[in-house]
Parts: C-alpha cells; sequence; structure tokens
C-alpha cells in the first residue's frame, strides 16, 4: 500500500460516551464457525457472524476448497460441507488478507485432506510466521511444496492422504497452533492430543463438541491443558451464535472509563474466562465494571457490562494471564498511560508476531503522545499521569487494534491523536467509527 492510499482518521476529546450498544459478533468464533460448518456434511447456520474482512477471506476459501456457503441475511449464513478430509482443489491460491487465524486455521484443516493449496496474504500476513503450525503439521503427514523464507506466505502445502494422529506440546502459547493441529487430527484415526503449558481460547474445543465430535481437555501443570480429540467424527450439522467479540468491546470499554462522565452498556458480550483477562486487570486498577445479566449462548457465557468513567491506578499484569487477553494490550496500555502510578505488562512475547510488531508500535503510539513508556525484555512498562498530552500521529503498521487503541486515547488526551490509516479496522470490526461516534465520540 502506498502512501496515497491511507485513509487517516483523528479522535479529539469531547463530551461523554453514553448510550447502550453491541459490537459485531466474536471473530475467533466466526472462523470457526465457517470453517467446521465447511467441514460437515449437511446444513449448518451461523448467526452473529462477524462480517469482518478477516471472516470474509475465511468464506471465501472454504468456498474454493468446495463447501457451499450462502449468506441469507445480516450477519446469517448457511453452510452446506464437504465433510472431514473432503475438501476439494482449489483452482486458485487462497487469499487470508490480513487474518492470521483465518489463515493458519484453514491450514490446519486442509493439512487432512489430500489436496495441494497455495495461501497467500498482504504484506502484513506475508510478515507472519507460519512454521509454528508446519511443524506439527508435517509431523501429521503434511508436505510443505514451496514457502517463503523460515516458512511464510506465500505457502503450498500438500495435504496427507492418511494423516498419522500426534501428541503435540505446544512451544508457544497459541490458540491458532493448538486449532491447526486438532482441525487436522478430525482427519487422523485414533486421537491426536495438543498439550499447551498456558491454556489459551477454547472455542475450538467448545466447537468441535458442539459440532459432535469427542474431546476432552483436562488441567495440565499449573495454567495448562491437555487436550485430547478422537480423529475421525461423523460431525454433525450445527446452529452456531456468535456472541459479541470481547476484543472489540475492549475499546468503546476503555474510552468510557477513560472519557470524563461517560456511562455506558455493551449488550451480550462473550465472557468466556479464557477472554477475560482485559476485564480482571481493569477492575485491579479500579475500574467501575458492572456485570449485568448473565447467560449461556450457544455454548459460550455472554454478560451485559455497565462501564462508567473511572480513576485508574497502575498495576503489575502476571504474564500468565497474557493468553487470555493477548489482543487487548494496546488498549490497555492507553488505559494505563491515563492511571496513576506505573503499569507493568510482563510476558508479551507474542505481540511481536502479531499484524504488526504489537509491542514496538503500542510503546510507539504512547511514545508519540507524550507518555513515558518502556520495553524491557518482554515487558512493557507505562508511567501513567492524570492528563496526557497527545497531539501525535500514530503509525498503525497495517494493525487493526493499534488503530482503534489510538482512536480512543485520542478521545481522553488534551491534543487530539491522529492516526495514518483506518482502513484495516474493517478487518474486525466493521462499523466501528459510526459506533463509537453515535456513543458521541469525535472521530474525524
Ligand atoms: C486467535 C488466537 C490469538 C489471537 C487472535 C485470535 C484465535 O492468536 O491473537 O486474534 O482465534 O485462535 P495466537 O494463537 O497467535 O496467540
Amino acid at each position: 500500500m502506498n502512501r496515497a492510499d491511507l485513509t487517516p482518521l483523528t479522535a479529539r476529546r469531547g463530551g461523554p460516551l453514553q448510550g447502550r450498544t453491541r459490537v459485531p459478533g466474536d471473530k475467533s468464533i466466526s472462523h470457526r464457525a465457517l470453517i467446521l460448518g465447511a467441514m460437515t456434511v449437511g446444513e449448518s447456520t451461523v448467526a452473529g457472524l462477524l462480517e469482518g474482512e478477516d471472516v470474509l477471506h475465511t468464506a471465501a476459501a472454504m468456498r474454493a476448497l468446495g463447501a457451499r456457503l450462502e449468506r441469507t441475511g445480516e450477519g446469517v449464513w448457511r453452510i452446506n460441507g464437504v465433510g472431514v478430509a473432503g475438501f476439494a482443489q482449489s483452482l486458485g491460491p487462497l487469499d487470508f488478507g490480513n487474518s492470521g487465524t483465518g489463515c493458519r486455521l484453514a491450514i490446519g484443516a486442509v493439512a487432512g485432506s489430500p489436496v495441494t493449496t497455495t495461501f497467500i496474504g498482504d504484506a502484513s500476513l506475508s510478515k507472519r510466521p507460519m512454521r509454528r503450525v508446519l511443524d506439527p503439521l508435517e509431523q501429521m503427514g503434511a508436505r510443505v511444496i514451496e514457502a517463503a523464507d523460515g516458512g511464510r506466505l506465500p505457502l503450498t502445502l500438500q495435504g496427507a492422504a492418511d494423516p498419522v494422529p500426534i501428541t503435540y506440546e505446544s512451544p508457544v502459547p497459541s490458540a491458532q497452533l493448538k486449532s491447526a493441529v486438532l482441525l487436522a487430527g478430525l482427519a487422523a484415526p485414533g486421537e491426536t492430543t495438543v498439550i499447551e503449558a498456558e491454556a489459551t481460547r477454547d472455542h475450538t474445543e467448545r466447537m468441535l463438541r458442539h459440532f459432535g465430535a469427542k474431546l476432552t481437555s483436562k488441567p495440565h501443570g499449573e495454567h495448562g491443558r491437555r487436550i485430547t480429540l478422537q480423529g475421525q467424527p461423523e460431525l454433525e450439522p450445527a446452529n452456531v451464535l456468535v456472541p459479541a467479540d470481547p476484543s472489540s468491546a475492549a475499546f468503546p470499554l476503555v474510552a468510557a472509563l477513560l472519557v470524563p462522565g461517560s456511562d455506558l452498556i455493551l449488550d451480550a458480550v462473550m465472557t468466556n474466562p479464557l477472554r477475560t483477562g482485559l476485564l480482571t486487570t481493569l477492575r485491579e486498577m479500579g475500574a467501575t465494571i458492572e456485570t449485568l445479566a448473565t447467560r449461556d449462548d450457544g455454548g459460550e457465557e455472554v454478560a451485559g457490562l455497565r462501564v462508567t468513567a473511572s480513576k485508574l491506578k497502575g498495576v503489575d499484569v502476571p504474564a500468565e494471564r497474557s493468553p487470555s487477553m493477548i489482543d487487548e494490550y494496546p488498549v490497555l496500555a492507553v488505559a494505563a498511560s491515563f492511571a496513576e502510578g506505573v503499569t507493568r505488562m510482563r510476558g508479551l512475547k507474542e505481540l511481536r508476531v502479531k499484524e504488526s510488531d504489537r509491542l514496538e508500535a503500542t510503546a510507539a503510539m504512547l511514545r508519540a503522545n507524550g507518555v513515558t513508556v518502556e520495553i524491557e525484555g518482554d515487558d512493557l512498562i507505562v508511567q501513567g499521569k492524570a492528563t496526557v498530552a497527545g497531539g501525535g500521529e500514530v503509525a498503525t503498521h497495517m494493525d487493526h487494534r493499534i488503530a482503534m487503541a489510538a482512536l480512543v486515547m485520542g478521545l481522553a488526551t488534551d491534543n487530539p491523536v491522529r492516526i495514518d490509516d483506518s482502513a484495516f479496522i474493517a478487518t474486525s470490526f466493521p462499523g466501528f467509527v459510526e459506533l463509537m461516534r453515535a456513543l458521541g465520540a469525535d472521530l474525524a
């Protein structure tokens, strides 16, 4: 993308954020619903699907692999799948745009079908590590025909005709890696096991069960899990209801905490305990976040959240909490900038391999706006102050979460905050700008 294509946007301090809203569907669950629907013979339905660019790339990929996907209403989709190991040879490469989740999960899904598939993506995705998923998939019998340096995109994978089940001890805390192995394991006979030292989001496990697969998940060590899938199940078509994405809710939520006088209700936010690290942390910082009615929505807990502007204090965020809030550090760092005292966020190595080097991009975002911030090893240390100067231009590096976090910051800084490009917000949160404006935010 060259400079002429960029769409800058500026956030300015204004009145309080008020009202009641629902953010779009969860990105993780949306990808998984499409992929599992595509691997199941018969008709599955999804309601509340996140129709962001990332998920639409996954939908297109599943079509290219032979599944039938139809959009029948806003967020409502009908899927007729091909069955486990039933993917067809795609005619061209599968383009995953900016989406690591769609790409890595699809790599796992096709690894158990005897087809050869080429995966491509944008400049950001093409820099991200894929070796982590290719290693176990090669052990299961898939073959990398071609890949860029270090197993990066563009890459061509030949799926295994007879995949073998493995027991895989994950070297990194990654739900995408775990999911890739489990999706490949569907086509293998016997038991495929993934051991993770730190539990990561378990939407794949929950949804596999929802589609009729047999799977056990047991504690492993202090913070980990051992997940075992029985291979070659007869998956049954299912209906999936996608709850609101807590990682998207994080942006209006933090904005409401920071803008004086704000009082906001966020409806039906997923509160899966492996996704609520940000809520825990903000509450420790002194945030007033009230949990309204909770309910079970298609196998996931959801709750209404009422957020009121709050005075925050700095805290120490332990490394073992990071998997449950891995996508929330940019916006937590913004909250920490306005808190009294120091916030130390520990163990953020994985942030370096997100849509951007999010550790550096987050630090640069704060620095550009007058916040004192340091990176020490894998820790991010933010020196908070009641007032933050702002006035900076933030480089978003094709990263939707840096873009949204910077805009949230600008709603509370003394001077406006400008981002160089707002285009990538549409990957995960279409309608973000309109939703924030409707709550009272000045974004222009
Ligand atoms: C996701 C897992 C996380 C997260 C991403 C979504 C998923 O990535 O950052 O936004 O849906 O499995 P990693 O598995 O790389 O940690």
